[in-house]
């Protein structure tokens, strides 16, 4: 009875954590009660296993192979969990929302994938210690690390960029602190797929993760930050909008257009933007292939940036800035290229205090 309460206990918490990871679908709410779920299996976890874990404990010293090994894996976990628990407050939402270390959902998320692939090989080497099949369970615990680091590096952050359905509330996200601008005159320039994307009548935020709906409208997560700064400098926002053919409505079409105008140093054209009265142009644009956009490239070479700043704020679907900062540095060499802050596309509709802070400290 213990034995088979035990076993469902481990497969829940190996289930919670897999739904936990598919946060994509499963929402916030459901992410964090899921997040209680697993403390309470734990909790149960550490209790049944109480026997063994002391076992272990009291014969540390003479543990060799396998037996050692798992223990390692086990001390590892452990931190990983406390870690991960931590670092669940500190992104929470919903549950304690005032509590603010760093404030990493990148972070958690790295946590949860380190959890998930230590959690594989605690419980295969606990299987590999009892089998005799040891080649066999020795390969299944490789594949199942694998598969684990690879759903947490990869896939995440795929569904992420593909399916994320986010609903804000425009003025609730934009508004802040106002904060003085002291680098002389500046103009927040933003490109963003939405208002250059033919979509579909029936296109809703479902469709692409670079979609958002605030106030039911759809709007881009470049302007959403565009807006932020605007409203914290008090600045104006101006967006690069195509004249020409715009990008297609599906994101993977989009996806492959912007490939291939990447390929061919393509330069659509785009309305113009007048920046000669600005003294500091901050650019806020979406990774593409890992660099700018390419109407963000027609734009740095519409314009005379001789002389002038210019602080790049880029959101991405896990690329950082990419090689973006030295493709806009060599794309306009008279001015002054700084990277500002590269912005994760899921804390986007959260990310008023991390500008306002890179504001503050500019
Ligand atoms: C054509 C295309 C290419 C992309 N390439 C990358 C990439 O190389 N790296 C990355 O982290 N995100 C990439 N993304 C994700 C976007 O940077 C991310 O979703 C961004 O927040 C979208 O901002 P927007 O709503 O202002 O367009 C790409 C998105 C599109 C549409």
């Amino acid at each position: 009875m213990k034995k088979k309460l035990g076993l469902v206990i481990d497969i829940l918490m190996y289930a919670i954590l897999l739904a936990q990871m598919l946060y994509v679908f499963v929402g916030n709410t459901a992410h964090e009660l899921l997040g209680m779920g697993f403390t309470a299996c734990l909790i149960c976890h550490v209790i049944l296993k109480r026997k063994a874990i002391a076992g272990m404990l009291k014969n540390l010293g003479r543990l060799r192979g396998a037996h050692l090994l798992q223990c390692c894996v086990t001390a590892l976990l452990v931190l990983c969990v406390l870690a991960l628990m931590i670092s669940s407050m500190d992104v929470s939402r919903l549950l304690l929302p005032q509590v603010r270390i760093l404030g990493s959902p990148a972070l958690h998320r790295c946590l949860a994938t380190a959890v998930l692939a230590l959690a594989v090989v605690h419980g295969g080497l606990h299987g590999y210690n009892k089998t005799k099949r040891k080649k066999t369970a020795a390969a299944l615990i490789l594949l199942g690390c694998a598969a684990a680091l690879a759903l947490g590096l990869a896939l995440v952050p795929y569904l992420n960029r593909h399916y994320k359905t986010v609903e804000i509330d425009r003025a609730q996200a934009v508004s802040g602190e106002k904060i003085a601008f002291s680098g002389g005159k500046p103009l927040t320039v933003y490109f963003t797929r939405v208002g250059n994307t033919d979509f579909a009548p029936e296109v809703d935020a479902v469709s692409g993760a670079s979609l958002m709906r605030a106030d039911g409208e759809l709007m881009g997560n470049s302007q959403l930050l565009a807006d932020m700064i605007a409203d914290a400098i008090g600045c104006d926002a101006q967006a690069i909008t195509l004249t020409g053919e715009k990008y297609p409505s599906a994101y993977s079409a989009t996806v492959s257009v912007a490939g291939q105008e990447l390929r061919d140093k393509a330069r659509p054209g785009i309305a113009p933007i007048e920046i000669a009265d600005y003294d500091t142009i901050i650019l806020v644009y979406p990774l593409w292939w890992g660099t700018i956009p390419m109407p963000v490239a027609s734009f740095l070479e519409s314009a005379d940036f001789a002389g002038k700043t210019v602080l790049l704020v880029a959101t991405q679907g896990s690329s950082g800035f990419g090689q973006s900062a030295r493709d806009v540095a060599a794309l306009i060499p008279g001015a002054k290229v700084i990277e500002g802050v590269s912005i994760y596309c899921d804390d986007i509709p959260a990310a008023r205090q991390t500008i306002g802070e890179w504001l503050k400290e500019l």
